[in-house]
């Protein structure tokens, strides 16, 4: 099971920060943080995260020894939460912005940070989802791009301990699932297939991912293969569906 143990804050730095803590001091694979409210929530690539508190999912999971499934974690976690979230919230359809932001009608739903240390075997990974956040609680630098399952639902109010249970059961389903079956999922939901994007080095026509998750880009002198680690997407576009088909939007 993953889970238990459990360390519930009503308020910390970030759940993140307290998951590398306990990993570092030797805590079980499944052990599970999570939090009220941030002060200092973390996003990927340096950013941060903020959500009004106890509107949000903010959870840290500490992941031990997870061999080759280490390497799709990013896709898995995108792919479970995509599955809780439509399951509580019908009939929202949740799309996945590469490598794992998820999203509902272009709009942020979720985001995922993984963090760890390879070496000694730990990995946390952390997810931050936006449940009953209402229109008027997201900062006016969001308002626009972020949205919860209670405004992409049908407004009824959904408890986020109900979600977390449904995330971590989705989440242990899928970490045993082979590979195949999970780009399957991902590639299902994939937002950006078809659209120009930009990154720090060029632009191109994304084209799905390959097996290993890199995104690959039809870009002038072939394609391209772009690492999620190493690689800032500078904006987002609308998920492909909005776009004439066959018309690549400029991002
Ligand atoms: C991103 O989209 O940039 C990733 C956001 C991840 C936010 C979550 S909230 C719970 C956990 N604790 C953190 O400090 N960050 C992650």
């Amino acid at each position: 099971m993953i889970g238990t143990p459990r360390v519930h804050h009503r308020s910390c730095d970030s759940t993140n920060a307290r998951g590398r803590e306990l990993a570092a001091g030797g805590a079980p694979h499944g052990t599970l943080v999570t939090a009220d409210e941030q002060a200092d929530g973390r996003g990927r690539q340096g950013r941060s995260w903020t959500a009004p508190a106890r509107t949000a999912l903010l959870m840290s999971l500490v992941l031990r020894d997870l061999g080759p499934a280490r390497e799709l974690l990013p896709l898995v976690a995108a792919v479970a939460v995509c599955e809780a979230c439509e399951e509580a919230a019908p009939p929202v359809r949740c799309r996945i912005k590469w490598p794992n932001d998820v999203w509902i009608d272009g709009r942020k739903v979720a985001g995922i940070l993984i963090e760890g240390r390879p070496a000694e075997g730990w990995t946390v990974l952390g997810i931050g989802l936006n449940v009953s956040t209402g229109a008027g609680d997201f900062p006016p630098e969001l308002s626009a791009t972020a949205t919860s399952l209670r405004l992409a639902g049908d407004g009824s109010q959904i408890a986020t301990e109900a979600m977390l249970r449904s995330v971590l059961d989705r989440l242990y389903e899928r970490l045993d699932q082979p590979p195949a079956e999970v780009l399957t999922r991902w590639r299902e939901r994939d937002a950006l297939h078809g659209l120009v994007v930009r990154w720090n080095g060029g632009d191109g026509v994304a084209a799905g991912i390959d097996d290993s998750g890199a995104l690959l880009v039809d870009a002038e002198g072939g394609c391209l293969r772009l690492d999620a680690g190493e690689v800032h997407l500078r904006t987002a576009g609308a998920p492909a569906t909005q776009e004439a088909p066959g018309a690549p939007q400029r991002l």
